[in-house]
């Protein structure tokens, strides 16, 4: 009798793309965009090569360029031209955001635009919330800083955003921000909220890009510990009872067991956003000849499909668009 040893599939090209399990499609990616209250012209960002921050004049014909190359969908952060404690640009009618948004849409209907909601770029301090300083100790004020979280998101909706992002962690504000949006009349308006949100080193470069970084000590009273899984679960799970469309992990390729059992877990709609820090680093390398960027790139969308994404954050959208043409 012939015994047959386990072998694998011996594999031409035509026999990978039939058995391939995850694909990579140019549906699956959201382009991060950041408008400036405080330029006139486009400003390369050092820490983050080939991204740029736009001016208000810009960003409407930036948006409608992308979603001519095959992106569908836009995450909007801005940078107002003044700050204080209040963050009063982050909800300001005519706020950087607000107008960005109002041009966008009436230039590219049909361009998806996710609004991120958060405080950190609006105020003096750079925290994502209001915060009190008692002698040596700030504290960041929970329910007053989601009371302005969700008056900020209403005010996106108002502008026409088909989705808010609440990116700051407070407690509470996935409800707050669902409620104050039905009351407004915006029950249509998606959220995906940044529900595993780690306090991590590799938002370094998003930072510059945003001119947000903290005045005085951390993000670590609100942004989750790295060594807590089972932690994020929770989040997650509050965030899904309290109204979120859509779940976002983050960061990406450190976080893919996290991103692999919100999946699992709750089998909802989970994105990942691959962060700046994790974009500087594969950018750095690969300008040093260290790997090559277009392979590198790949191999990570594809690892962060295969562990659970729905779809991706990424500063490669554009790039993704022509390299998955074919
Ligand atoms: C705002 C926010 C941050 C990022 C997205 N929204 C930074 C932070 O929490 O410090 C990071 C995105 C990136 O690094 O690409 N709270």
């Amino acid at each position: 009798m012939l015994v047959h040893r386990p072998r694998r599939l011996r594999r031409t090209a035509a026999i990978r793309n039939l058995i391939r399990e995850t694909n990579l499609s140019r549906h699956d990616f959201v382009l991060p965009l950041f408008v400036s209250e405080k330029i006139e012209r486009a400003k390369a960002i050092p820490s983050m090569p080939g991204v740029h921050q736009y001016s208000g004049k810009e960003i409407a014909a930036i948006a409608q360029r992308a979603h001519e190359s095959g992106v569908q969908a836009v995450l909007l952060f801005g940078i107002p031209k003044s700050k204080d404690e209040q963050a009063s640009g982050a909800y300001a009618k005519d706020g950087v955001v607000q107008n960005a948004v109002q041009q966008m849409k009436e230039r590219t209907p049909d361009l998806t635009v996710i609004t991120d909601v958060c405080l950190c770029e609006y105020t003096s301090h750079g925290h994502c919330g209001v915060t009190r300083l008692d002698g040596e100790h700030f504290h960041v004020l929970n329910d007053e800083s989601v009371a302005l979280i969700a008056k900020t998101a209403v005010s996106h909706a108002a502008a026409g955003a088909d989705m808010v992002a609440p990116s700051d962690m407070m407690d509470g504000r996935i409800g707050a921000v669902r409620a104050a949006l039905d009351q407004a009349g915006f029950d249509q308006t998606g959220i995906m909220s940044y529900a595993a949100k780690f306090a991590s080193v590799f938002y370094g470069p998003f930072r510059d890009a945003a001119e947000s970084p903290p005045q005085f000590g951390d993000r670590r009273s609100y942004q989750m510990d790295p060594a807590n899984a089972d932690e994020a679960l929770r989040e997650v799970e509050l965030d899904l009872a309290e109204g979120a469309d859509i779940v976002l992990v983050k960061p990406a390729l450190p976080y893919l067991d996290i991103l692999w059992r919100v999946r699992q877990r709750f089998g909802r709609p989970t994105a990942v956003y691959h962060v700046s820090g994790e974009f500087a680093m594969v950018k750095a390398a690969a300008e040093k000849g260290l790997v090559d960027e277009r392979a590198a790139v790949l191999e990570i969308m594809t690892s962060l499909k295969r562990a659970g994404a729905d779809f991706i954050v990424s500063y490669w959208a554009l790039d993704l668009m022509e390299w998955l043409k074919s």
